[in-house]
């Protein structure tokens, strides 16, 4: 890749400015980074899986998988080097390690924590399973392996509604975003899906900060504009928008809809930037929101990681934990596939 191609590339994203105002200079200082880092994962047999929420320049350079987490999920299974550097935050780490415990699995980023996985623990998870005994236990996949050790099925944003529906138990706990809980009571109830679903206290702190009356502002000002909102966001957002779904879903819609449709996208301002890039037939408004975590993988700690991988955070999880782990994200693969 030369600096040239990288720019090409980077050169339209916009959002945050000062953050992602890429010049042909600054794309130039990281070609040496990038082509270290494509000779490191040959020389280690190692492969870079990136959520679509980290620096563009990642996916657009280094990366081998990339997308939302399901489909990372899924690339998990697939991979056959001896290394993972996964460019995202620590539960999509263990995740991959869960799915391939003889490989090591690197977290690249120092913030590694997301505000979702920290907002419970397995222990709180059995004191609820005491609580509600008769109920199946649906976790996010933002959520700790400690967390789904302890719960029947996990679920992510693309296939939540999906999942939940299909279970055959009508008693549900989901931990712990209470806001993407909401709105799936809320797609349950439009379906005429009656679930009883008792919901834990989590947020996203990135996707909470969206306010219905932003989206009230912008179609005022922007004629034929299309809203698109993961579901974390508030229930008020999620109501008012055209399109509601996982970052790869929302990628789907964009890609669909004519060309010069105006979106105001709202998640993490990666999957802004990328569309931006991606699709130059569509126009982005607004700001967006980025999440402290996910941002702080870079081209230089994957270099790092590579470099030294005796020093970089590794993904260790005891025998136990990975094997109650994994039956409850088989499970999510099982009912996914229905
Ligand atoms: P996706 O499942 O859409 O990739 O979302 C993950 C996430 O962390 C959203 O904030
Ligand atoms: Fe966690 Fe929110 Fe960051 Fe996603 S955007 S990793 S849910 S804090």
């Amino acid at each position: 890749m030369t600096a040239q191609d990288l720019f090409d590339r980077l050169k339209k994203i916009q959002p945050g400015a000062v953050l992602c105002s890429y010049t042909f200079e600054y794309c130039e200082k990281l070609i040496p980074i990038i082509n270290e880092i494509n000779e490191l994962k040959k020389e280690r047999n190692a492969v870079i899986l990136a959520h679509s929420y980290v620096a563009p320049e990642i996916v657009m350079s280094v990366a081998d998988f990339d997308g939302d987490s399901f489909k990372l999920s899924q690339d998990a299974t697939k991979v056959e080097a001896d290394m993972i550097v996964f460019a995202a935050v620590r539960f999509m780490g263990e995740t991959a390690k869960i799915l391939n415990p003889q490989k090591e699995v690197l977290i690249p980023g120092p913030l590694s924590g997301c505000s979702l996985a920290d907002s419970i623990t397995g222990k709180e998870v059995c004191e609820l399973r005491k609580k509600y005994p008769d109920h199946t236990f649906v976790c996010y996949i933002n959520t700790t392996a400690d967390v789904k050790a302890e719960c029947d099925v996990c679920v992510t944003s693309s296939n939540v509604f999906k999942i939940v529906s299909s279970l055959p138990n009508d008693k549900i706990v989901f931990v712990p975003d209470a806001l993407m809980g909401k709105n799936l009571q809320n797609s349950l109830e439009a379906k005429g899906i009656h679930k009883e679903i008792v919901l834990h206290t989590g947020s996203c702190y990135v996707h909470e900060q969206y306010d219905p009356d932003l989206i009230r502002f912008f179609r005022e000002q922007n004629p034929g504009l299309r809203v698109v909102s993961h579901p974390e966001c508030h229930p008020g957002v999620a109501l008012l928008s055209d399109f509601v779904g996982s970052t790869g879903q929302m990628v789907k819609y964009i890609k669909e809809a004519p060309s010069h449709t105006p979106f105001l996208l709202l998640t993490e301002c990666g999957l802004n930037a990328r569309l931006q890039s991606e699709l130059p037939d569509k126009t982005f408004i607004g700001s967006c929101s980025m999440c402290k975590y996910m941002k702080s993988n870079s081209l230089q700690n994957i270099l790092e990681s590579l470099r030294h991988p005796e020093n970089a955070v590794k993904v260790e999880l005891s025998c136990n934990v990975m094997d109650k782990a994994k039956k409850c994200i088989d499970a999510m693969f099982h009912y996914a596939a229905l």
